[in-house]
């Protein structure tokens, strides 16, 4: 299972990648907002400091909703670096743009999706990547994980080569969830990440062992 960051956050990248762990970054335009990148050369030269941080598959979305304007916008991204990986929205132009990308040799995340039927329709059209909404819909009081789940089965049933990248994941338990799943990929915000880390039996047998040691030295 591959552990992508979902930040624009260059300080949070940094600090997942030196965990030594962290296998790619997704962003999408709200996030690239909060970080206040703004202009096309500045959105540019942003996703290009974060290619430089870690590996990989750094998702960079498209603004653009129609089929000319997402292939212009796609093709300038894929440009910045290998790492790229081009975030296309499930809409009817977006589902064409897949299909071109995936002629062309450049990879695509096909982004905003929240049933099965919009999944397949992403493989189909040759996706790298598919990223289901899973915190979205548990927020509107549907099952996220169980999207991901039959989203899952599908894929394995046919054989499709999308990677399932659960994205909108809000705390441990939906990543461990995906896990059980067998979604390939999770992609979360850094505290998700560290959160895996806490366990309190932890702590306190670690804090026993070092008491214990330093009593047998006379400290
Ligand atoms: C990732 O690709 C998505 O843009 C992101 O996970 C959405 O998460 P949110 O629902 O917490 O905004």
């Amino acid at each position: 299972m591959k552990f992508f960051i979902d930040t624009a956050n260059l300080d949070e990248i940094r600090e997942a990648y030196d965990l030594g762990v962290l296998d790619g970054v997704t962003t999408n335009p709200s996030l690239m907002a909060k970080e206040g990148i703004s202009g096309d050369a500045n959105v540019r030269a942003h996703y290009k400091a974060i290619c430089d941080i870690v590996d990989d598959k750094v998702s960079a979305e498209v603004i653009s909703t129609d089929f000319e304007g997402m292939i212009r916008e796609g093709k300038e991204l894929a440009k910045i670096d290998d790492k790229i990986v081009v975030k296309i929205p499930m809409i009817r132009d977006g589902v064409k743009a897949i299909k071109y990308f995936h002629s062309e040799g450049i990879r695509t995340n096909c982004t905003l999706v929240f049933s099965a039927g919009q999944a397949i329709l992403a493989a189909k059209a040759g996706a790298s990547y598919l990223s289901p909404f899973i915190g979205r819909l548990d927020d509107i009081s549907y099952d996220g994980l169980e999207l991901i789940e039959q989203i899952v089965h599908i894929y394995q049933t046919y054989g499709f080569a999308t990677e399932v990248l659960a994205a909108s994941v809000r705390h441990t338990m939906h990543l461990i969830k995906c896990a059980e799943l067998g979604a390939d990929v999770v992609t979360c915000p850094l505290k998700v990440i560290t959160g895996l880390l806490k366990h309190p039996l932890t702590d306190s047998g670690l804090a026993t062992f070092l008491a214990d040691h330093a009593k047998a030295a006379g400290k």
